[in-house]
This record gives structure tokens, sequence and C-alpha cells, in this order.
């Protein structure tokens, strides 16, 4: 049996937005979970871009990094390539039943409402949906065009939950950070997951 609970896939693809995917995959950590986490390429460039975080093409090697950066024990995250189809997340008989994409590119949600599978991402995410698990898209475009507010909707039609990254100010943020967990704090909620990152309205301090 696992020491960790149920796995959870994380999937960050190249939109903009990679602190809440980070900050994301920290809590989860720290909440004792497995994440299994996709990378796509462009999610690469952006986690380089807005993070400094620069991540190796090498599964073990980002595997390690992610992990030093989490804090995370042996074996609680696994990076998956996005050629690995031989990585659970890839089959219907192994993968978990819940994965966000945090960031979600625009171009990820038209594959993924699409069905392409051309990658791990998309193929995990089409997965998730044909094996009736939770998937929760977290994308950052803006304006949406017709196009994108199209796939959303067949998307959320389908079951998926699409959270745009949009974080609130009523919780009057003092950081970046508190901006971030607003995300987060969401993300969790929808997930089922117990936390204390943000105060829910109406129930005061
Ligand atoms: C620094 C950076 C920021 C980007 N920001 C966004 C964004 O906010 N939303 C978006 O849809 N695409 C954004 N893109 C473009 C996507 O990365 C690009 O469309 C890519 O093909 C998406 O591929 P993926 O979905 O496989 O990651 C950004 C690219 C870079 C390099």
């Amino acid at each position: 049996m696992s020491q960790f609970k149920d796995p959870i896939t994380l999937a960050f693809s190249g939109a903009s937005g990679a602190p809440y995917g980070l900050r994301l995959l920290e809590v989860l950590v720290a909440l004792d979970y497995q994440v299994f986490v996709l990378i796509s390429s462009a999610a690469r460039v952006v986690l380089d871009t807005e993070s400094n975080v620069k991540l190796s093409g090498n599964e073990a090697k980002a595997t390690e990094q992610l992990s030093a950066l989490c804090k995370a024990k042996e074996g609680q995250i696994q990076v998956f390539g996005k050629d690995n189809w031989f990585s659970p997340v890839a089959s219907g008989s192994a993968a978990p039943k819940k994965m966000v994409v945090c960031p979600c590119s625009a171009g990820s949600v038209s594959a993924i409402a699409l069905g392409a599978s051309d990658n791990l991402l998309e193929r995990a995410a089409d997965v998730v949906i044909k094996e009736h698990g939770q998937l929760i898209l977290v994308p950052r475009e803006t304006p949406f065009s017709p196009i994108h507010l199209e796939n959303m909707l067949k998307l959320s039609q389908l079951g998926v939950t699409i959270m745009p990254a949009a974080p609130g100010f009523y919780h009057q943020p003092q950081s970046i950070e508190d901006l971030v967990d607003f995300m987060v704090a969401r993300i969790l909620d929808h997930l089922n997951i117990e936390h204390n990152l943000a105060k829910r309205w109406g129930y005061g301090d």
C-alpha cells in the first residue's frame, strides 16, 4: 500500500501562470498526496520565464528537481515525459481519477476539447474524461476568443470544470502569493481537499 494519499495528476501547459501550478504542487505534497506531473514543451519555457525553474527534459532529473523544490518524499512526485505512453496516466486502467491542468493554455484547451491525445498531457486528460473522472482546467488567456469560449463550453458540458486563473480581490490580498493562494484554494475546494490557504467568504477570521 502506498504511504501517500491517492495520486492526482497535475499538468503544466504553456499558459502564463506557472506560480499557480508550482504552489498547487507544493500544497498537494505538503498534504501527503502523490502527484504525477506532466509538463508540455511550452510549459518548460514558461516555467523558466516566470519562476526561474529550469526543468530538465529528463524525467528522473525533473522529478528530482521538483521533489527538492517542494520538499517531497521519495516517490511522492513523479514526472512523466510528454511521450511516455507507458506511464499510468496514459491508460484508463491505471490513471488517477483526478487531474488538474494548471495553468492551461488555449492550445491545450483546444486539443483536449478535440480529443487529440497527441502528447501525454492531452492523452491523460482524454483518459480522465472517458473514465468519468474529475478534470479541472485553469485556463489563462485574455481576451477569450469565440474559439476558446466554444471549446470551454463544450468541455464544461462534458463535466470538465473550467476555473480561469482569475483571483478575486475581496480577501484584500497583500502580496502576489495571496493572489496565487486564492486560486490554489479554489482548486483544492473543487478537489474536495481540506486546506487553510484562504479565508472563506462569510466565515470571518
Ligand atoms: C512566456 C509565455 C507565455 C505564454 N502565455 C500564454 C497564455 O497566457 N495563454 C495561452 O493560451 N498561451 C500562452 N502562451 C503560448 C503557448 O505556450 C503556446 O500556444 C503553446 O503552443 C501551448 O502549448 P501547450 O498547450 O502544449 O503547452 C505563452 C507562451 C510563452 C512562451
